[in-house]
């Protein structure tokens, strides 16, 4: 089996033909050592200081400062003050771990008034929501939960990876990214088949920052008789007008069968949620194996409850991150950049080569801008790009900064739209 390099990515190495685990552990190590060798290595890069929008990164044992682009912390609130004394004090009263699961003695009372909080905050009630201990597992714990052999799911291709995983033991079929047409083929044709049919989709999509069709979508799901989930982890604390997220500008909080959330984006923390009718979520509690195998999210949780509070409390940092997004996304453009259909904090500029988007990355690296490269299977092989998160916290000189850093690595690499 011959891999080249110059065009490989991680998935090339996930399952190679005839290879044992050592055999394959080895040429992974060897593009792992070719990739840091062409300075392309910008993944697992040590964090010294936290996240915000200026961060210490070492490298190689150089400890230096950036300017970050790396995180989904967009309100900034892994740093607000009041979220960390609400986290410690979570440590103070319960210590620092919960020792069990939610079901055999796991399940303290703080997690119990988060729930009461995110219910709330989307307008439902306390038995409507189930907290997790991670954004990834409300999503693949209840997918596996829920959608057994004999049902079917039906998945916008560009979902996050939770939900196919979720989707492991249950018929599964993909439609183009919202395209609605395809979808309605799959809800046409597959009526009668299965017991469930469980429409999935994201609010804002994680790669692109663009939104979902959701109203378009949430007809066709009630005209042929399904389900529809959402996970709408990049928009809520964003969009819509009082920070809701899309669902809240589509009119539909209501309304969707199953909502499912994080707190470690735009809330600062670790966990995650399902909102859903007050029976769904028994059967999440008590069927899921996250919540029967895996341990509850630790005391420091307490800070979520404080950041919850605060997007209403203080909606300046929603006006902050929006005027960033703004004015950094009009910079780019105007320099001839390609960032796609973004309507959120998640910035992409498009690239294309992958070998060129690892350029890029390194060349920022260089600028003391740190930024994700996004290469195949996060997105299709032809579809490289560099992909940038704003914060509330970034200031005109950090993204002033990157725009001239941009602007001078288009004059070498010429990477803006032909
Ligand atoms: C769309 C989407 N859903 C779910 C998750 C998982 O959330 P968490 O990282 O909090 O487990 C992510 C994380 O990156 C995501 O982008």
């Amino acid at each position: 089996m011959n891999i080249n390099f110059t065009t490989a990515t991680f998935r090339d190495f996930e399952n190679i033909p005839d290879y044992n685990i050592a055999q394959r552990a080895e040429i992974f190590y060897e593009f792992l050592e070719y990739m840091k060798s062409n300075g392309h290595m910008n993944y697992r890069l040590k964090n010294t200081t936290g996240t915000n929008s200026v961060v210490s990164v070492d490298i190689e044992n150089q400890n230096k400062e950036y300017v970050s682009f790396v995180s989904s912390d967009y309100l900034g609130f892994t740093q607000h003050p009041k979220v960390k004394q609400a986290a410690i004090e979570g440590i103070e009263k319960y210590g620092t771990g919960t020792g069990a699961t939610p079901l055999i003695g796991g399940y303290f009372d703080y997690h119990n008034r988060l729930e009461k909080k995110i219910s709330s905050f989307f307008g439902r009630t306390e038995d409507e929501a189930v907290v997790f201990t991670t954004g990834y597992t409300a999503n693949s714990a209840s997918l596996q939960c829920l959608m057994q052999k004999e049902d079917l799911a039906i998945l916008d291709m560009a979902v996050h990876a939770s939900m196919y995983e979720g989707c492991a033991f249950t018929n599964k079929k993909t439609f183009p990214h919202n395209n609605l047409e395809a979808l309605e083929h799959i809800l046409r044709t597959s009526e009668n088949l299965y017991r469930t049919k469980l429409v999935i989709i994201d609010g804002v999509y994680s790669q692109d920052g663009d939104t979902s069709y959701v109203n378009e979508i949430y007809d066709l799901v009630k005209k042929y008789n399904a389900f529809l989930m959402v996970d709408d982890v990049h928009g809520v604390g964003i969009l819509g007008e009082t920070g809701r997220g899309t669902l809240e500008e589509a009119n539909l909080l209501d309304k969707i069968d199953i909502i499912t959330g994080t707190f470690s984006k735009t809330f600062g923390s670790l966990g995650g949620y399902v909102i859903a009718d007050k029976k769904i979520a028994a059967l999440l509690r008590f069927q899921s194996r996250q919540q029967i195998f895996s341990a509850t999210a630790p005391p420091s949780s307490a800070g979520i409850i404080k950041a919850i509070d605060l997007i209403d409390e203080e909606p300046v940092w929603r006006e902050k991150l929006w005027s960033n997004i703004n004015y950094f996304k009009k910079g780019l453009d105007d320099l001839g950049l390609d960032t796609g259909i973004t309507r959120s904090a998640i910035i992409p500029v498009k690239i294309g080569d992958p070998h060129v988007t690892g350029d890029v990355g390194r060349l920022l690296i260089d600028r003391n801008i740190y930024t994700n490269p996004i290469l195949y299977p996060a997105v299709a092989r032809k579809d490289a790009r560099i992909r940038m998160s704003v914060m509330a916290r970034h200031e005109k000189e950090h993204l002033d900064k990157t725009l001239n850093a941009f602007e001078d690595i288009n004059k070498k690499l010429h990477i803006a739209k032909k």
